[in-house]
């Protein structure tokens, strides 16, 4: 079996700290375990309170130092208490990964004002508030630090309704843009600000979906197969590492080439 972070110092996060929002599930918790064996001390917030103590007891049987904190990234003063968290029990913050998201898949014209308005203070307001609350602290850390937002290849080509929707793939390209907004604002700042585009990855967010629509959407990326947590995990390690330090703003795309398709 491959180990996909064999390419990562055992210690390279040694003394580093990480909020993950998103963690009780999918790419954030396989993000968190990946920190963890990397030496990281780690954040993890949910909105999923059973998941995240399960998950979290999980991670800490390995001897990591993990932290969990219930938090709905919908509601601002949420994001506030987690950070204030932050504050009170690490000793600064250097990396923070926004994972949580909904996914919905609603024809054109299901699609109501209530809808868009819960996908979008879920993936956008949430990303949005927590970019913010993550640069407010980074800026006065002598480390400075590292935001990833994990936004997704339907904000770059769009979501057809089968698997993800308009308003979607829309709050998804407004996290794109997000990113580079803020990358604008915080440069020269030591704080990198960067994006994951993922492409159809196998996690719980795609419960919903039938073995065969898997393997078709499988057959049809050229890499021929969906992406897994763990490949995302290593992309998002690379961006917090020394080894992106010149890697300023962008949108990494880790999606099996799914533009190809
Ligand atoms: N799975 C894919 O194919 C895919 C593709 C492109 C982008 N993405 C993006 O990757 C990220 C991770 O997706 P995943 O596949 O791991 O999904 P997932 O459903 O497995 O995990 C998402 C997590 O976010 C949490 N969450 C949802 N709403 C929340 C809220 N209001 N407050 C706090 N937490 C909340 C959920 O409880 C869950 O634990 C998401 O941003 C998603 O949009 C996923």
């Amino acid at each position: 079996m491959i180990d996909t972070y064999a390419t990562f110092a055992n210690d390279c996060f040694a003394d580093r700290t990480v909020l993950i929002t998103g963690a009780a599930s999918g790419m954030g918790l396989e993000t968190a375990r990946a920190f963890a064996s990397k030496g990281a001390e780690v954040v993890m917030c949910d909105c999923d309170e059973d998941g995240l103590q399960h998950h979290s007891a999980e991670i800490r049987k390995t001897g990591a130092n993990i932290h969990a904190v219930t938090v709905d990234v919908s509601d601002e003063s949420s994001i506030k208490r987690a950070f204030d968290y932050c504050d009170e029990n690490l000793s600064r913050l250097d990396n923070v990964v926004t994972c949580a998201a909904i996914i919905t898949a609603k024809r054109l014209f299901d699609q109501d004002w209530a809808h868009w308005q819960r996908v979008h203070a879920v993936n956008l307001f949430g990303t949005f508030f927590t970019v913010q609350a993550a640069a407010k602290r980074m800026l006065v850390n002598p480390f400075g630090g590292n935001i990833v937002c994990i936004a997704s290849d339907a904000g770059v080509h769009g979501g057809g309704g089968l698997i993800a929707d308009t308003a979607y793939a829309a709050s998804k390209a407004g996290t794109l843009s997000l990113v580079k907004s803020v990358a604008r604002e915080l440069a020269g700042k030591n704080v990198r600000i960067n994006a994951l585009n993922p492409g159809p990855t196998d996690s719980p967010m795609h419960s919903h979906i039938d073995q065969s629509l898997k393997e078709r959407i499988a057959a049809n990326l050229p890499i021929r197969r969906m992406g897994r947590p763990d490949d995302m995990a290593a992309a998002i390690l690379f961006l917090c590492s020394d080894a992106a330090s010149f890697v300023y703003g962008a949108a990494l795309d880790a999606d099996g080439g799914s533009m190809f398709r």
